[in-house]
């Protein structure tokens, strides 16, 4: 009965985060990889989209639609909300079996330092989303494993997660962080200091989607050797009319500067107060960069150029998480060792 049971419910990793939610099961690996949005009817309180198609409808909404972005700095912000888009997804994978499996295990990534009430209210969410079983782990370890690092071994390792609501540096040796830090400077600041810029220097107000959408074409960390140009449109706030400009690469360098320099900084602190072998362990492997705002042109290099040290860009950095929580589910031993808990309860939660 049990070889049953265990046959046919499935093992889900999820990583929540701010921008981005991903799902991956063992037989199909990376199964979902949307944003973590959600259109929603005012009236009715059911939902009108999710994920990609939901992130269209940004700032094209007439008033009876809400779009909400559930997630704040990695945070549940909207609680049933979040567990509506969970419940979406893991249904989504489900109907996919021609079988009648039963209820998912999960293991889902927190942020490193949250609180209990903010780790309880993930795992409500996941559970109430229809799951037998959650385990929830700190996601820099599972951006680390993913990298592909032996945090196992006593030796240091620097990862540096740059999301899109958070950036988590954290110190791995033996399974657990020595030493972390959590900034809320990530791809969203860096949105928003594309947006300032330009209010500043041309008095046009840009959409959150256009200043992404400029980060990721021509925004850089460093000078480029070649000058990269967009047009984009935005509205004039004098006339109040749409108007279009020209934005070059420097024009955006410039604007992400401060919020690169904070994050070069906190990287500089916590090697601080790391000791002196752990040190010396990570100016061996490099400081690990991942996460989708490690794709910024040029990020390598800005952090080397701060800190001295070499800088490595992970492989695939946006799926580094999910694709580290998805190999605990092969290694049950070193699951139970990292796992973390709520209110200190010992055992992951079961119904
Ligand atoms: N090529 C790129 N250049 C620069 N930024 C990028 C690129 N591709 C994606 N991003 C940015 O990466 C961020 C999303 O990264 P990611 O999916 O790792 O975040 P998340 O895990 O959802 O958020 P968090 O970990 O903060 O909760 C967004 O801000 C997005 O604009
Ligand atoms: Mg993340």
């Amino acid at each position: 009965m049990f070889n049953f049971k265990k046959k046919f419910s499935q093992n889900i990793s999820i990583d929540l985060g701010t921008s981005n939610i991903l799902m991956h099961t063992g037989e199909k690996g990376i199964i979902v990889n949307e944003p973590s949005i959600v259109a929603i009817n005012n009236k009715t309180d059911q939902i009108i989209s999710v994920g990609h198609e939901a992130k269209k409808m940004i700032g094209r909404i007439p008033p009876y639609i809400k779009v909400i972005k559930p997630l704040v700095h990695g945070i549940v912000s909207d609680f049933e909300v979040t567990e509506k888009m969970l419940k979406y997804f893991i249904e989504r994978i489900q109907s996919n079996h021609l079988i009648n499996i039963s209820r998912p295990r999960v293991i889902i990534g927190i942020p490193i330092g949250i609180t209990e009430v903010e780790k309880k209210a993930v795992e409500d969410a996941v559970m109430s989303a229809g799951v037998k079983e959650v385990f929830l782990i700190e996601l820099p370890i599972a951006a680390a494993l993913g990298a592909g690092l032996h945090i196992e071994n006593a030796s240091g390792n620097l990862i540096v997660d740059i999301g899109g609501g958070i950036t988590e540096i954290a110190v791995i040796s033996l399974e657990g962080v020595v030493n972390w830090k959590k900034l809320d400077v990530a791809g969203n600041k860096f949105d928003q200091n594309i947006i300032q810029a330009v209010r500043d220097e041309f008095n046009v107000l840009l959409g959150e989607t256009i200043a992404e959408d400029v980060k990721i074409k021509i925004g850089s960390a460093m000078p480029l050797e070649k000058e990269l140009k967009m047009n984009v449109r935005g509205r004039d706030l004098i006339s109040g009319l749409p108007k279009e400009i020209i934005l070059n690469n420097t024009q955006i360098k410039n604007a992400l500067n401060r919020s690169l320099t904070i994050i070069a900084d906190s990287i500089k602190s916590i090697l601080e107060i790391t000791p002196p072998e752990l040190v010396a362990d990570i100016y061996q492997k490099g400081i690990i960069i991942c996460g989708g705002g490690a794709l910024l042109k040029g990020f390598e290099k800005f952090i080397n150029s701060a800190i001295k040290i070499p800088v490595v860009l992970a492989d695939d950095p946006l799926t580094c998480s999910i694709r580290g929580s998805s190999v605990l589910f092969e290694d049950e031993k070193m699951l139970k060792n990292i796992m973390s808990f709520v209110n200190n309860s010992p055992i992951s939660r079961q119904i």
